[in-house]
């Protein structure tokens, strides 16, 4: 499979892939920040892939130093060896701006910082309540010319917002350089996905509702809110990770070959399988909260919000036709792993093959990537009776977190939209779930440390209930 990059550039600098001169950074003094998108500068810096002035922006009063300070202690926090002369070269690159998002003077002052940068590319990692001032801001301060936006998800919080926001972004610049970042799609292992399906001729006559009975996606993680109530409070799962992260799986699982390598050719792709995936029935929603939820810091006492939520659809194409696939995803559940399970039909011979049938299934991490298919075989023996074997093609150990930023924001600074969220995708994708947003579905309580509420077995009856991935070892 050549590059899947390959035709997508000119080879001749323009305007829209000519390098950014400048990273701005919207949020500098926030989680996000702090945990994945400086680990993901220092990475970049150590590989030779960052040498413009990076500028932190935040509503606090601070200085460069405090700026400095936050990063150092962001890499110390990686707990790898710390290569320092990366380090002192990233720490060098940085400059503060502080000031209220709302003032114009804090955005003359990001303009006399930029100095002579032309190309800014600016990364919007704060609220999404903020992205329509701050990109109205910028145009009003002639900040815009040239500049490439990345805007961090969720991208609204429902379809309405969605469009309103693509309306404002496209008030200011034009959609090649808007870069609507899931960091799902910068990960190695949900694009191997795409590798595994279309670099191997033998999957293809059997990737279809002939032999696929159904698709679970499981995405468990064991820790609960980290700190960050209030996000988490006006957000809930659904809006965190299943109208993203879970769809883009679903995307690149269920999406038609990418026919020729022009740049848009994948993102065609996913945004027919998210239209042709019906909005969801609230019937097939089932919503959770971890007890103990509510008297998280930043957490209404009254919350309604759900911490899991399963959820079953379908894809009304010819290849998946009547083929569920179900999603479910939570907080404080028993292990922290995203899993992909493709289960076949059975073969008829009930003797022969025995109770469990084949599958095949996708680790996407933390941690380890894997690939593994479930086969039968004969059991050693005199009986002649099957046993399951596992097959296991892939196995790495790899920190996909900080790679998957580290490659989205080098091919944003450079122009390379392939994977990030175009505008119709991000609607197609709210369009999906905008029904169960505002339905006011029970929310079940559920046992931290628990596979969520039972009360999500229901939608998983036929296709032999859900399955439990296990803790990475
Ligand atoms: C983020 C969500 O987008 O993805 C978090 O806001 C979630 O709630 C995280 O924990 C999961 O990412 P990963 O890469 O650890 O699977």
């Amino acid at each position: 499979m050549p590059d899947l990059r390959q035709g997508c550039t000119t080879g001749k600098p323009s305007e829209d892939t000519a390098p950014a001169d400048a990273l701005v950074l919207f949020g500098a003094m926030g989680d996000l920040a702090h945990k994945k998108i400086f680990p993901a500068l220092y990475h970049m810096v150590r590989h030779g892939h960052l040498d413009v002035p990076v500028i932190g922006v935040a509503r606090a009063a601070r200085t460069d130093e405090h700026l400095k300070e936050r990063v150092r202690d962001s890499i110390q926090q990686q707990g790898d060896d710390i290569n320092q002369e990366a380090l002192a070269k990233l720490l060098k690159l940085l400059r503060y701006v502080g000031g209220d998002y709302e003032k114009p003077g804090t955005f003359d002052l990001l303009k006399k910082t930029l100095g002579s940068a032309s190309r800014p590319a600016y990364y919007l990692a704060i609220p999404p309540s903020l992205f329509t001032s701050v990109v109205e801001s910028l145009a009003k301060s002639n900040g815009m010319k040239n500049a490439r936006v990345i805007v961090e998800k969720p991208f609204g919080h429902d379809l309405a917002s969605a469009q309103q926001l693509n309306a404002a972004l496209h008030a200011v610049l034009p959609e090649s350089r808007i870069f609507r970042i899931d960091h799902y799609l910068g990960k190695e292992a949900v694009l191997n996905l795409l590798f595994f399906r279309f670099a191997n001729s033998f999957l293809e006559p059997i990737w279809n509702r002939n032999y696929i009975e159904s698709v679970q996606i499981t995405m468990a993680e064991k820790f609960g809110i980290e700190g960050r109530g209030k996000f988490y409070d006006d957000t809930g799962a659904i809006r965190d990770v299943i109208e993203n992260h879970m769809l883009q799986v679903v995307a690149f699982l269920a999406m038609e070959t990418p026919t020729g390598m022009y740049c848009d050719a994948i993102r065609d792709e996913q945004v027919k399988v998210f239209r042709a995936i019906p909005p969801l029935d609230p019937k097939h929603l089932v919503r959770g909260q971890f007890k103990g939820y509510k008297t998280e810091k930043g957490v209404k006492p009254d919350s309604n919000v759900e911490t899991f939520a399963a959820v079953r659809l379908e894809v009304q194409s010819w290849r998946w036709s009547g083929v569920p696939f179900l999603i479910r995803a939570g907080k404080c559940l028993p292990v922290t792993t995203t899993e992909v399970l493709v289960k076949l039909r059975k073969p008829p011979l009930d003797n022969l093959a025995g109770e469990s049938s084949n599958h095949f299934r996708f680790r996407l991490g933390p941690g380890e990537i894997s690939l593994g298919l479930s086969a039968r075989v004969k059991r050693p023996g005199e009986e002649l009776i099957s046993m399951p074997a596992q097959l296991s093609a892939v196995e790495e150990h790899i920190a996909d977190e900080v790679d998957a930023y580290e490659r989205l924001l080098g091919d944003a600074m450079h122009g390379d939209a392939m994977l990030f969220v175009r505008e119709d995708a991000v609607e197609a994708a709210w369009a999906i779930v905008d029904p169960i947003l505002a339905s006011a579905t029970n929310l079940h309580p559920y046992e931290p440390g628990s596979w969520g509420p039972c009360e999500a077995d229901r939608l998983a009856t036929d296709v032999d209930g859900w399955h439990n991935p296990e803790e990475h070892k």
